[in-house]
């Protein structure tokens, strides 16, 4: 695989993450102690996870917080401005924290995009930064550490070797915590070729890459083994992963899907982020005919104006995603669609705002994130002309997500009656209760012994919360056991 380097100048938010709990796992050998913070998309929770597998061998093991950690890395977002500065003022704490130190060292890295766009600035900016790593160059963090301890100053790692990364990986894979989450994240691909014009990604994560079929298969059957029910395919346009077949053909994300589904204890598959321009027909077919593939579907459109998306550069225009959305209907009539959606973007006029009102108005959407436009350095859309004022922005976003709000609700609304099957993953707030999700993505609780953590149960929903759904076991306690 060549080494590309992508240039771009600065930030971001996530908030398509799931967050992740923090799993402290001490083990007995472990001298030293790594406190995590992820900040961002899914790929990064992903990332973070491959980070702590890592250091595990050299003896780090977790903890919750920086104070406690002889190491703290920062895995950074940039796709948002906002995102971006929180990790500037991170590092301003974490600079007193350890220059109070008196006991013993502390290290810091910043790994992720913001390390990546803007590697050299934080190294100008925060001295006190020992580790700058990009997305594709996080595997060289033991080497590094190594050649620190020998005092050889501090390091700047920002190169894009997919395939060396996930090779480096494969060594380490599920040394650390995580082994007792019911779900989990599975990185099939990365980067983006969009080149959307909001956007950072391609130049923080390189150019598009699919893992290869054994190399998933491999880490799908590890989870399998560790306990884990249910896997969500990652990549930042996962609909895009092509790669041979064993059977020698070029596979889509839909063969993947339904091989995967072969593997014994993986009940559950999801995969994000999808592209509406990679939606074929083998993927539509494969969500409507494979069981375990769950009826969810996080398909970002960003705008209903045809003026707007061509801008954006998203190749598509509002009428084939609504058309796009009616074919996986008819293919998987209950699948719950979920959106991206960026208001405000140079040039955006009342009749435009107006069209992506309709268009969620006609697809109806049972989750959402939606945005105000970010001007990212770099990006094409920052320079254009006619960027809209904050104040129109603010107001657009909000009737934005009043609608959009009033769709979740309905369809939160929709299930309550219905016996879903859930996959509970964790205590809930309060006692005797457990939390998980419905096949619909929706967060689920519902009175459980803790035993039935890990467990596919049955569970009548009887109300919404704000949330979440409350529901009742039936009866019965019916539930699909993990193979012992
Ligand atoms: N690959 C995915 C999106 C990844 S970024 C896709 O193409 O759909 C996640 C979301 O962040 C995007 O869908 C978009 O809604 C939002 N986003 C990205 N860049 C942004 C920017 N400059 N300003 C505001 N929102 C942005
Ligand atoms: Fe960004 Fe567009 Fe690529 Fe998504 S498809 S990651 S929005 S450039
Ligand atoms: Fe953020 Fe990078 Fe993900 S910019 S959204 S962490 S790919």
């Amino acid at each position: 695989m060549a080494k590309h380097r992508r240039e771009l100048l600065n930030t971001l938010s996530p908030s398509t993450a799931r967050s992740e709990g923090m799993i402290s796992r001490d083990r007995p050998d472990a001298a030293k102690k790594v406190h995590i913070k992820t900040y961002g998309c899914q790929m990064n929770v992903y990332d973070s996870r491959r980070i702590a597998d890592l250091l595990a061998p050299i003896g780090y093991a977790e903890t919750e917080t920086a104070e406690d950690a002889d190491l703290v890395v920062l895995n950074t977002c940039h796709i948002r401005e906002k995102a971006a500065e929180k990790v500037y003022s991170d590092l301003g704490r974490l600079r007193l924290l350890k220059e109070a130190r008196a006991d013993r060292e502390m290290s810091i890295a910043v790994a992720g995009c913001v390390a990546q766009a803007e590697g050299a600035e934080i190294s100008a900016r925060a001295p006190v930064v020992d580790y700058v790593l990009g997305p594709q160059s996080y595997h060289r963090l033991p080497e590094l550490i190594a050649r620190n301890a020998r005092r050889q100053g501090r390091a700047l790692e920002t190169d894009f070797d997919v395939d060396a990364k996930f090779d480096a990986l494969a060594d380490s894979f599920g040394a650390a915590a995580g082994a007792d989450d019911p779900a989990a994240f599975l990185t099939i691909q990365e980067g983006c070729d969009k080149f959307c014009t909001f956007c950072v990604v391609p130049y923080t994560r390189g150019a598009e890459v699919s893992r290869q079929v054994a190399a998933i298969e491999c880490e799908a059957r590890a989870l399998a083994a560790r306990g884990v029910r249910e896997v969500t395919l990652l990549g930042q346009n996962v609909n895009a992963w092509r790669a041979e077949g064993p059977d020698g053909d070029i596979w889509g994300l839909g063969e993947l899907c339904r091989h995967l589904a072969t593997i014994d204890g993986i009940d559950r598959i999801r995969f994000t982020t999808s592209h509406p321009r990679d939606m074929d027909d083998g993927l539509i077919a494969a969500l409507g005919e494979e069981p375990k593939l769950m009826p969810y579907l996080h398909l970002p459109v960003q705008s209903g104006s045809d003026r707007i998306l061509k801008a954006m550069n998203r190749g598509h225009a509002a009428e084939a995603y609504v058309r796009l959305i009616e074919r996986i209907r008819a293919a998987r009539p209950d699948v719950a669609i979920s959106g991206d959606f960026i208001v405000g973007f140079p040039g955006e006029d009342e009749t435009d705002f107006n069209a992506t009102l309709e268009l969620v108005r006609e697809v109806s959407y049972a989750s959402s994130f939606s945005f105000k436009f970010s001007r990212r350095p770099g990006t094409p859309g920052a320079a254009l002309p006619r960027q809209v004022d904050e104040a129109a922005k603010a107001d657009r976003l909000a009737r934005l997500q009043v609608l959009l709000e009033a769709q979740r609700v309905a369809f939160n609304e929709s299930t309550v009656g219905e016996s879903l099957p859930v996959l509970f993953e964790k205590a809930g707030r309060n006692e005797g209760q457990l939390i998980g999700r419905s096949p619909y993505l929706q967060s689920v609780h519902a009175h459980a012994s803790a035993q039935l953590i890990g467990e596919i149960v049955t569970v009548r929903i009887e109300a919404t919360t704000p949330n979440a759904l409350a529901g009742r076991l039936l009866d019965d306690g019916q539930h699909e056991s993990k193979p012992a």
